[in-house]
């Protein structure tokens, strides 16, 4: 029979706000090993250290130099102990600086959280009988980082709060509608019964289709078939030795208790169920669904049989949208691919795939390193993500293995663009010097000015003396006169990639070079006029710009090479990215 599903609902529960922004225990010594209250009798009896943990309080200065992280596993002792668990957190151990406690589930379930063993980051995720509010409650008096979101698992029991959220997330999910039920008054609800259709809320679901006990822990799923297929229901259950449902000759909905009514998808007869480590991984596979006949597909060794599925780069997505949705690293949730589509019908939170040595591998490989990236850093670990053989994406393929190509990035240097132009000045007004000094032009005799800053500065510069001479009207001030304006005018251009009026800097710099004497003149005649003491030369640069055709290239040239890699228009797995102008 139903079970009844919290009605309050998550949406009640406040989330866990930190109340510090570190946890206790950050220093040397494991952090369980700093709690007064942790007797030698707790030590030993309560906390199960893996990895051969014990030398631990023997040497408490060792332990002190080598910090480990502390990777918390709060869970039933029925999960905590399971075969993928286990297999996963030997491999998890062979991290250097990762330690595993499993937290045992008496104290889970007697102690209070005070007591509970301490550590860095908390894998935590609930099963039937295990008390969520109290991990919520350890959560925050320990702040460790959290693999699996502990308040979103209250959602996760929810039917009608996963879909909402699968809904809200833009996810292809079956055209549903909920039937909340008042368990006083069971008659007064929005349902409309023939013998062909259901109507909820007014919406029709013509037979066939699907009844969902509101609470995900519940799994008396069923789905009702139209008369021109015989009628009656398949009452589908959790899976009991070689079956996991029954028909029934029954054509009518249930009338106590609160469902979602949904479509039913026409898949090949598979479920396509998906197992995601992080956003960045999803293991999946096919199994028969027990919407069938009920005869669970079991092997000689009495294995359920599982079909290999490649997902597609939509359903990868979907993957990705659904962990970080539901903030849960390790999450499972199942697939209906049905009219070339890809339809999300229920997302189970934590869950490990059984029975692979490649998922463990895996599985443990893509959690150690992203405990390793967060926590590392903060506990002053020398770490960087290890990039090994396996870590080169082969792919298996009807004609061998392949390396799979997942981004393309490549920087194009473009011709079309302006000219590159020159102009060299003598100065000798004391404001450039007064830049020069500035800008530590005397170290080496020269200096370039690039920052848009500094240009401001040479500008105004010229501004000031352009004014000032603007009076005069002599020969040698006229030629100096008409470069000082070409000065200006270059450096006030505003170029597409100046943008909001401000330098960029990009296309244009100048130069000053100290020059002891003045600068050499050619003839006895400007020999003659030649001033004394030192002169600053001035060469401004510019030009170099990308043409609005140029522009124009480059994006057409950043469209095809999109298109020059399997998988491109940024749909798939291989990125790749254009255009990127550059001189
Ligand atoms: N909309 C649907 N269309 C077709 N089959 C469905 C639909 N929803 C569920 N099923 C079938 O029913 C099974 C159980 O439904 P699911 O939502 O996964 O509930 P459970 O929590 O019991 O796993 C699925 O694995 C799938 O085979
Ligand atoms: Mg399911």
């Amino acid at each position: 029979m139903l079970e009844p599903c919290e009605e309050a609902g998550p949406g009640l529960r406040p989330g866990p706000e930190p109340e510090e922004a570190a946890p206790e225990g950050k220093t040397g010594r494991p952090s369980w090993e700093e709690d007064e209250q942790d007797s030698a009798q707790m030590k030993s009896d309560v906390i199960d250290r893996m990895c051969g943990y014990d030398g631990l309080e023997e040497d408490e200065d060792e332990a002190q130099e080598e910090r480990q992280i502390v990777v918390g596993i709060c869970a039933m002792t029925k999960k905590s102990n399971s075969k993928p668990m286990t297999q996963i957190l030997e491999r998890l151990c062979k991290f250097d600086y990762i330690d595993v406690v499993i937290f045992p589930e008496e104290v889970i379930l007697e102690e209070p959280v005070e007591n509970w063993p301490r550590c860095d980051c908390l894998i935590s995720f609930h099963s039937k009988g295990f008390p969520l509010d109290k991990a919520v409650d350890y959560a925050k008096l320990r702040n460790p980082l959290l693999i699996n979101d502990l308040n979103m698992q209250y959602f996760i029991q929810d039917r009608r709060e996963v879909y909402r959220i699968l809904k809200e997330e833009g996810i292809d999910l079956p055209r549903y509608a909920v039937l909340n039920r008042d368990p006083h008054h069971p008659d007064d609800c929005n349902l409309v019964e023939a013998e062909d259709h259901v109507e909820v809320n007014g919406e029709v679901f013509p037979k066939p289709f699907v009844e969902k006990p509101v609470c995900a822990e519940d799994h008396n799923v069923y789905i009702y078939y139209p008369t021109s297929a015989g009628g009656g229901s398949q009452r589908l259950f959790r899976k009991i030795g070689s079956r996991s449902s029954v028909y029934s000759p029954e054509s009518c909905v249930r009338k106590t208790g609160s469902y979602i009514y949904e479509e039913f998808m026409p898949t090949d007869g598979t479920d396509v169920k998906v197992y995601t480590v992080g956003p960045d991984y999803a293991h999946a596979e096919a199994r028969k669904s027990p919407a069938l006949d009920g005869k669970v597909e079991r092997d000689s060794e009495g294995k359920e049989i599982r079909y290999p599925v490649m997902l597609t780069s939509m359903e990868k997505l979907v993957a990705r949208k659904v962990c970080m949705a539901f903030k849960q690293t390790v999450c499972g949730f199942d697939l209906l691919r049905a009219n070339g589509h890809s339809f999300v019908c229920d997302v189970n939170g934590f869950s490990f795939v059984k029975n692979s040595m490649k998922y463990y591998d895996d599985c443990a490989k893509v959690l150690g390193n992203m405990v390793m990236r967060e926590l590392a850093p903060q506990l002053h670990i020398p770490w960087s993500i290890p990039m090994e053989a396996e870590d080169i994406p082969i792919v298996p393929t009807t004609s061998g293995s392949m390396m799979e190509l997942r981004c393309v990035i490549a920087i194009i240097r473009h011709g079309d663009r302006t000219p590159k132009q020159k102009m060299k000045m003598e100065v000798r007004h004391p404001l450039f010097f007064d830049l020069f000094e500035k800008y530590g032009g005397y170290k080496s005799g020269k200096l370039k000015l690039k920052k848009p800053k500094q240009l401001q500065e040479v500008l105004d510069i010229a501004r000031l003396l352009l004014a000032e001479l603007g009076q005069h009207n002599d020969c040698e001030i006229e030629e100096k006169k008409s470069k000082l304006e070409q000065l200006k005018t270059v450096l006030e251009m505003k170029t597409t990639v100046c943008r909001y009026g401000h330098f960029s800097g990009i296309n244009r710099k100048v130069q000053l070079t100290y020059l002891r004497n003045g600068q050499p003149k050619a003839s006895s005649e400007e020999e003659d006029c030649k001033k004394d003491g030192p002169s600053l030369l001035l060469v401004l640069k510019w030009g170099g710009e990308l043409t609005p055709a140029g522009r124009v290239q480059a994006e057409e040239l950043g469209r095809a090479f999109r298109c020059m890699y399997p998988g491109g228009q940024g749909s798939s797995e291989t990125h790749a990215y254009a255009p990127i102008y550059t001189k």
